[in-house]
């Protein structure tokens, strides 16, 4: 049984309310409207005013200066107050004097820690029917920032809003940890909120800029906490969380490789606290899996850089062109969105020549094996089948593509000098042989850019330059992925091979001199390879929306392996994302915009 989230604790005791603290502003005289305002979120907002030296009113009185509420006009206020001020000339006396403004005059008071100025932009507005008095949320309506379905959104990595989505994406890791279908669903809506705010593009000050978001306005609790990071610029729920012994516990857990939610509160109900508790505890039978995600802890949970990521591919591209030239290997993932870290690499297998990458993965495995390349692997065979992707299950993530999670032995010596491998790419040394690639190769074994399919606005130079005339991504014989014979003949006069021998190289003087990194190898059919270069590029919450949407919008199955349509009953071909994109009538958003 999952632990209990521990009592608020960086809120006041309850007993604190009204105590007196030292006025600092004995001007001010603040009275917060109750309406729209949770009980509790009150007493703590007052309370963080009277801590920081402002006066607050329980009651409304002539001392009153400032008339704080969540209301949206002027009007409403006065409905409200009136009811409590005992005739109308008292109430248009005394009101005429004080100031009627939204929280954000507040907020930022307590962000200055003295009273600011109010200014037009705090005062509350008299109701004009014509004009909408939520500013920004009926401009954003129109806007496809707010679309609804966040494929339609441009969605950078780095966006304006991290604190918030920081914030939410601990509330979703904590119902993900606590697993069930009411945790899933809560986990989901925190995701929405997160991705609503990544998409956002500028940093959110006011509540009133975001609660009518498409994917926030039915969030109350999503609401709440952004409400009290904007307040008060942190949430005591989340730093609670976070501080919870059962969390943190479950996080450690999780982090093993082949560890869900599931066996991690399992563990923490065996009393369990730590990594070595597991590895002692008696009473568990541990996967292969979790023997080697405990051995390898610290490696995995290492993040992978961009550039070990690099030279992975490199490793297993050359191995894919000795035994069958023209493979293509793509870096997926994260890394393709822009990621400079990621927990793992994906690695997309294709061959220009339809039915060619059968039997590829088994004999990549093979010769990276014997090389002593790999550590632990676990291969799944395609299960692929047209009825398969005719009807998908909702929800489902999982394709059907032959596969293989592995821990790969990344040596260090590939790693530990950029200068030996060269910063530019253009040389991997291996062992006593360096390998050396000309632009051409060097096109030919890049991940796809960031800027795919020619629209521009390459991050990455030195790609851009190369990839010009190889718009294409779809593994066709110029496509920049692809290797030529002779360009592999060249690959093996270096001798790629013998940078590993068992004894020496795993260990020296007892300490590896290798690095275990996470990498999935999924292998596509050529006909499949757009949509499977969607599918693992993601991210995944993208991968979801895009899902629905062609679901709902266009009457569509959208999977890794293609497009149905199911009012035509036929699948439909997609050579480039683009043409997908397409296919269902959205703009074509880059790779580094579907960070959902
Ligand atoms: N994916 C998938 N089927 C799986 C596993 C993953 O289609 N069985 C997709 C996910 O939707 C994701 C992409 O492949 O978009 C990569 O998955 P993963 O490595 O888990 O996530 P990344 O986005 O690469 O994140 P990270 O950088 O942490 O690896
Ligand atoms: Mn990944
Ligand atoms: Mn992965």
């Amino acid at each position: 049984m999952a632990a209990p989230v521990k009592k608020r604790k960086t809120s006041l005791p309850k007993k604190t309310v009204g105590l007196a603290f030292p006025v600092k502003f004995p001007d001010i005289s603040m009275f917060i409207v109750e309406r729209k305002i949770q009980r509790a979120r009150l007493d703590h907002v007052k309370n963080l005013a009277r801590r920081k030296g402002f006066q607050v009113s329980d009651s409304l009185n002539e001392s009153v200066t400032h008339i704080i509420s969540e209301l949206e006009t002027r009007d409403q206020v006065l409905e409200v107050l009136r009811g409590r001020l005992s005739n109308d000339v008292e109430a248009s006396l005394f009101l005429k004097d004080a100031e009627i403004v939204c929280m954000g005059w507040f907020t930022s008071c307590m962000e200055e820690g003295a009273p600011v100025q109010v200014t037009h932009g705090h005062r509350l507005k008299p109701e004009v029917k014509a004009v909408p008095t939520v500013s920004s949320s009926s401009a954003s309506k129109t806007c496809y920032q707010d679309a609804k379905y966040c494929c339609q959104r441009i969605t950078p990595l780095n966006h304006h809003n991290k604190k918030l989505t920081d914030a939410l994406e601990v509330l979703e890791k904590q119902a993900d940890f606590l697993g069930g279908d009411n945790n899933s669903s809560r986990a989901l809506a925190f995701r929405k909120a997160s991705t609503a705010l990544k998409a956002l593009p500028k940093t959110v000050r006011n509540m009133r800029e975001v609660e009518n978001l498409c994917d926030l306005k039915g969030g109350k609790h999503c609401k709440r906490v952004v409400q009290e990071i904007l307040e008060e610029g942190f949430s005591s729920e989340v730093e609670d969380i976070m501080n919870d012994e059962w969390f943190q516990t479950v996080k450690i857990f999780t982090g093993v490789f082949g560890c869900g939610a599931a066996t991690g509160r399992k563990w923490f109900d065996m009393k369990l606290r730590s990594l070595e508790d597991v590895r002692r505890c008696q009473d568990i039978n541990l996967t292969t899996e979790q023997k080697h995600g405990l051995k390898f802890y610290d490696d995995i949970n290492t993040p992978v850089t961009r550039h070990e990521a690099d030279v992975i591919q490199q490793i297993v591209a050359a191995e894919a062109q000795q035994i069958l030239p023209g493979t293509t290997v793509t870096v997926t993932g994260g890394f393709s969105r822009g990621k400079t870290t990621g927990h793992d690499v994906d690695l997309l297998i294709s061959h220009p020549e339809e039915g060619k990458e059968e039997g590829l993965l088994a004999q990549i495995l093979y010769a990276l094996h014997k090389k002593d390349f790999l550590e632990y692997t676990d291969v799944q065979n395609s299960s692929y089948n047209e009825a398969a992707i005719r009807q998908v299950k909702r929800n489902q993530v999982m394709d059907h593509f032959e596969r293989c999670f592995s821990i790969f032995r990344l040596p260090k010596r590939l790693i530990q000098d950029r200068s030996e491998l060269n910063t530019d790419q253009s040389t991997v040394k291996l062992g006593e042989n360096t390998l050396k690639m000309s632009p051409k190769d060097q096109a030919n074994t890049q991940r796809p850019t960031l800027a795919e399919e020619g629209s521009g606005d390459v991050e990455d130079t030195t790609n851009k330059t190369q990839n010009q005339d190889n718009s294409d991504e779809t593994g066709n014989a110029d496509d920049r992925n692809v290797r030529t014979q002779s360009q592999d003949a060249g690959l093996l006069d270096s001798k790629l091979t013998p940078c590993v021998d068992s004894e020496a190289t795993s260990l020296n003087d007892g300490v590896r001199d290798w690095v275990a990194r996470r990498v999935d190898l999924i292998i596509t059919p050529h006909s499949q390879y757009a949509y499977a270069l969607m599918g693992w590029i993601g991210s995944r919450m993208f991968n979801r929306s895009i899902r629905d949407y062609a679901n709902r919008e266009m009457n569509m199955t959208l999977t890794s392996h293609g497009l149905f349509d199911k009012t035509k009953n036929a699948l439909i071909p997609a050579k480039t994302q683009r043409e997908i994109f397409e296919h269902l009538k959205l703009q074509y958003r880059e790779p580094k915009e579907r960070n959902c």
